[in-house]
């Protein structure tokens, strides 16, 4: 008995310590990220021959850098937003460091190794394709001897660093222009990008990596690329907020997919915290209540494009001569038909940042935090 009431006692400091953030300092200094287009800070200028041209060409980065800079939107990007958040610098395209246009220093704020046009699986004829995830796991493993002198000082920068796996897959799935893509078929893409994912996080967690965001897959159905392609007179086909059913189903799934490895990782590393990021439903909020948010009428239509139901056109997009964005990309979900308005990256970015769209909570108090709270308190050490 008096074993346990010392224990409540102590469990309800550990508990209180833990909830006044000024006793907990935000202890993230970096951020480490591996991605595709939705989340290249410019690691795309460096890329030869380009999988996405077009985000180097003006109207890109008009809203916020004013310029083109690699970012496949006109403006900021989640990951820009979270490190904002932070308090951390932008994070910096691995291959500035690489080629010796950003300065080494910055490497203890993190590295961005994502690549627009980057698959998670390998194969695909695709010129982009070779800066697949594992590519850029490869990437950041060549790069450690560089910034970190032991596994000792390793350690100790992971347990204050965020990793971010993703979203990785939008540009694995081959999208036929006619016809109905078989649910079976799917699902094979699928589970091979979640075991690719999977094997991914698998690494990062044995070089004892303790904070990793996994967001889930974007509502594609509601992509104006995707309706654009898959377009129909049968109103049956599309839910109240003009996405197409059967083709958010199949991200559904592969969200599910994806929450049941990241379960098993949870429980095979129970001293770490994986983090799954809900952007399905971040996004899906965004189209069902554009108004709510700020939005304008028309949600579905892109900002930057030209012509069609929904501005876009496969053969005049975003970026080529003649092709102009809206006057307000504010009220715009859709920059180009298939990425995002920066508007659009702030809200995923707060759904992230202060909820309700993770799993666990993010919180800015890191595993290293708690553990030292815990053995500060804790009798028994
Ligand atoms: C991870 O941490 C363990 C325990 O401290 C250590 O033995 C191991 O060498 C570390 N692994 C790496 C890759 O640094
Ligand atoms: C799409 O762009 C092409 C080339 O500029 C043009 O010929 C075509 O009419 C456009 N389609 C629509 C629906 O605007």
């Amino acid at each position: 008995m008096y074993c346990s009431a010392i224990s409540r006692t102590w469990s309800l400091l550990l508990l209180l310590l833990l909830s006044v953030p000024s006793t907990i300092t935000c202890c993230y200094t970096s951020i480490f990220s591996f991605g595709d287009s939705l989340t290249d800070t410019g690691n795309l200028n460096f890329m030869y021959p380009p999988a996405n041209p077009n985000c180097l060409v003006p109207p890109y980065g008009e809203t916020y850098f004013q310029h083109p800079n690699g970012r496949c939107s006109n403006g900021r990007l989640v990951i820009d937003f979270i490190a904002e958040y932070l308090g951390l610098p932008y994070v910096k395209p691995y291959m500035g460091f690489k080629n010796g246009v950003v300065g080494r220093e910055n490497m203890k704020h993190g590295v961005n190794f994502a690549v627009a046009g980057a698959t998670a699986l390998e194969g695909d004829a695709d010129a982009s394709t070779k800066y697949t995830i594992a590519v850029q796991l490869g990437w950041f493993k060549d790069m450690l001897p560089s910034i970190y002198t032991s596994p000792s000082s390793c350690k100790k920068v992971f347990q204050s660093s965020l990793f971010i796996v993703g979203p990785i897959g939008g540009n694995d799935y081959p999208y036929p222009s006619s016809g109905i893509i078989p649910l079976e078929e799917f699902n094979t893409y699928s589970s091979r990008i979640v075991s690719t994912i999977t094997s991914v996080i698998k690494e990062l967690l044995d070089l004892n990596v303790t904070t990793v965001l996994v967001p889930g897959s974007f509502p594609y159905g509601c992509n104006p690329y995707v309706l654009t392609l898959y377009e129909t007179k049968d109103e049956e086909k599309y839910d109240q907020a003009g996405c197409l059913i059967w083709f958010n189903e199949f991200f559904e799934n592969y969200n599910e997919m994806l929450q049941t490895e990241i379960n098993r990782l949870r429980e095979l590393y129970p001293h770490t915290n994986i983090i799954y990021a809900d952007y399905f439903n971040s996004v899906l909020q965004l189209y069902r209540s554009p108004q709510q948010f700020g939005f304008g009428e028309n949600i579905l239509k892109v900002c930057c494009g030209s012509g069609g139901s929904y501005n876009y056109n496969v053969s005049a997009m975003c970026g080529s001569s003649g092709v102009i964005s809206c006057d307000d990309p504010s009220k715009y979900v859709g920059w180009d038909g298939y990425h995002l308005t920066e508007a659009a990256y702030r809200w995923i970015a707060k759904g992230i940042l202060h909820g309700p769209y993770t799993t666990p909570k993010f919180t800015t108090s890191c595993i290293k935090s708690v553990t030292s709270a815990d053995s500060n308190i804790n009798p028994m050490k």
